[in-house]
């Protein structure tokens, strides 16, 4: 039986349309999936929405909706987005869902029993005309960070979760797994901020609104929300309901893909709340960073607004997310800019490895009717040190994938297909095909240079999908075992391979103008 693997994203708020900021934290926990899956590992992931709460209350009035029928609007929406993405998640969790209240009702249930649970009172910063709570951090300039206006100090009674009982555990826990978050300065920030100073119990109810599960002692508070939100990855697979075989199966989470803001709540909270409930921890909660553009954050006041459909619809979903995985930082915000994006389709996508694609095809065809017999051993420096770079590009991509540094195992890909352009300048086939006696030689030119991107099509599956088949096709390979990761080190597989009579190139060169300025005007507002 292979071993599983079970990989979640966080739970997007329904509260408005998707920008390439969510894209990205699915997209990246999507190609992680895929490449597990190609390694032969029985994968689930799990993605969703995360639906109650005061903020999804007030889009949903703006827009004349009931609560239920903006979100049953939002999930809709973001199915289609996925499915326009090709997201391969096993399981769409609502909070909504009457599985997921339904345990939730029995997590709570069980942490009153434990004492986990008291009453108490919260206090914060409220604003009348929102409704709404802020802490002093949220603030901005002291007023009301949504509306402006003026907020009060406030009190209310309240539920809260006993943190300070689990700190010296939580502590102990991460002597013991201090590689539990990566990149390591995000659990350094947690530590600073929130565990070094002493545990906050955390408030987990509120009483001025009413969109959210009830609590089972008290209905007239409704949990609030996080507690809520972070069992998703849990009731998803059946915990606490009738059938609890996929969570017998595949919990522990072996990755949690969360961003860097609500670490906080998964490095801290989360693993409180497990251990409460008895139950095992995640393997690995990797917080990546964010999205940024040249103006700072991502805003449609600011009119700076990038959807991925924008980018999919103009240059095809591969090189969205060729972009998306390719320039984003494992540990720092990257800022996305038009000129960048135009920039890396013309050099790494249509220069590097659809020309690669397209000259290889011609001299197959021009030099050998387009066939590929088979391999003839590695003739000379070049060819050896083209099958050289392959396994040692190979070996380095699968290390950083395994360490969930994407955009460098990315770019060891395309250290192949350099090396792979490089050996053709060197190989010099027009030369070859030009001398009777270098005949063999020519022949293995031509092996190593589709073999060689047999494997990078292996290699960008999780990533490119649509653009690996495509390879595939005009090398003429259809054998699935030529197309699997097990035969990815093997240099000697080719037998018979004809290649189609005229190469279609995968990514045409972009008007770096026309196309920045493409992308400009449709940044909405
Ligand atoms: N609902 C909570 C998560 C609960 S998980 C139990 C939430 N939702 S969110 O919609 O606000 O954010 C979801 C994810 O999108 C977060 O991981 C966040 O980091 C990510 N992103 C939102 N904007 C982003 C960028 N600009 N760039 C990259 N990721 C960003 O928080």
């Amino acid at each position: 039986m292979s071993k599983t693997f079970y990989i979640t994203t966080p739970i997007y708020y329904p509260s408005g349309k998707f920008h390439i900021g969510t894209a990205y934290c699915e997209v990246l926990t999507d190609s992680i999936k895929k490449y597990k899956k190609l390694r032969g590992f029985d994968t689930f992931m799990l993605t969703g929405l995360d639906e109650h709460g005061q903020k999804i209350e007030t889009v949903a009035k703006k827009n004349g909706l009931s609560n239920q029928e903006h979100v049953d609007n939002m999930a809709q929406e973001a199915k289609k987005l996925w499915k326009l993405m090709d997201i391969d998640y096993d399981y769409f969790i609502r909070t909504t869902d009457e599985k997921h209240c339904k345990a939730v009702e029995k997590i709570v249930t069980k942490f009153l029993e434990n004492g986990d649970i008291y009453k108490g009172v919260y206090e914060d910063w409220y604003c009348m005309p929102c409704e709404n709570y802020f802490t002093s951090t949220q603030l901005i300039d002291g007023k009301c960070p949504d509306c402006g206006r003026e907020v009060q100090k406030m009190k209310e009674e309240a539920y809260f979760f006993n943190m300070k009982k689990y700190e010296s555990w939580l502590k102990d826990f991460y002597n013991k797994n201090p590689n539990f978050i990566v990149p390591e300065s995000r659990k350094n920030e947690i530590f600073k901020n929130f565990i070094d100073p002493g545990l906050e119990d955390l408030c987990i109810s509120r009483s001025t609104f009413d969109w959210g599960i009830p609590m089972p002692n008290d209905k007239k508070h409704v949990l609030y929300v996080w507690l809520d939100a972070l069992t998703n990855y849990i009731t998803a697979l059946g915990y606490m309901s009738d059938d609890e075989t996929l969570f017998n199966k595949y919990w522990p989470a072996d990755l949690q893909i969360v961003g860097k803001e609500i670490i906080r709540f998964h490095g801290i909270y989360w693993p409180i709340f497990l251990h409460a409930l008895g139950l095992e921890q995640p393997k690995k909660i990797y917080a990546h960073s964010w999205i940024v553009m040249k103006d700072g954050k991502m805003s449609k006041s600011v009119g700076n607004v990038i959807y991925p459909e924008t980018l999919i619809s103009r240059y095809s979903l591969d090189a969205t997310k060729y972009y998306l995985l390719r320039f984003m930082n494992y540990s720092q915000d990257s800022i996305f800019t038009p000129e960048d994006f135009v920039q890396r389709y013309n050099f790494d996508l249509c220069n590097d490895l659809s020309n690669l694609l397209n000259r290889t095809i011609a001299m197959v065809n021009k030099y050998l009717n387009g066939t590929i017999v088979e391999y003839i051993g590695s003739l000379n420096e070049f060819d050896k040190s083209l099958e050289e770079c392959s396994s040692i590009q190979i070996k380095k991509f699968v290390e950083k994938m395994e360490n969930i540094e994407v955009s460098d195992a990315l770019k060891e890909i395309w250290v192949l297909i350099s090396r792979t352009n490089k050996y053709i300048d060197e190989t010099q086939p027009w030369i070859l095909a030009k001398d009777e006696s270098k005949k063999e030689e020519l022949a293995s030119t031509m092996y190593h240079l589709v073999e060689s991107l047999r494997k990078i099509a292996i290699l960008i599956y999780p990533f490119m999908k649509n653009t690996s088949e495509n390879m595939f096709n005009q090398l003429g390979i259809e054998d699935e075992s030529l197309k699997c990761w097990d035969s990815i080190n093997d240099y000697t597989l080719l037998k018979n391979i004809t290649v189609v009579k005229k190469g279609i190139p995968i990514f045409m060169r972009l008007d770096m103008d026309k196309e920045v300025q493409y992308i400009k005007d449709n940044m909405k507002c």
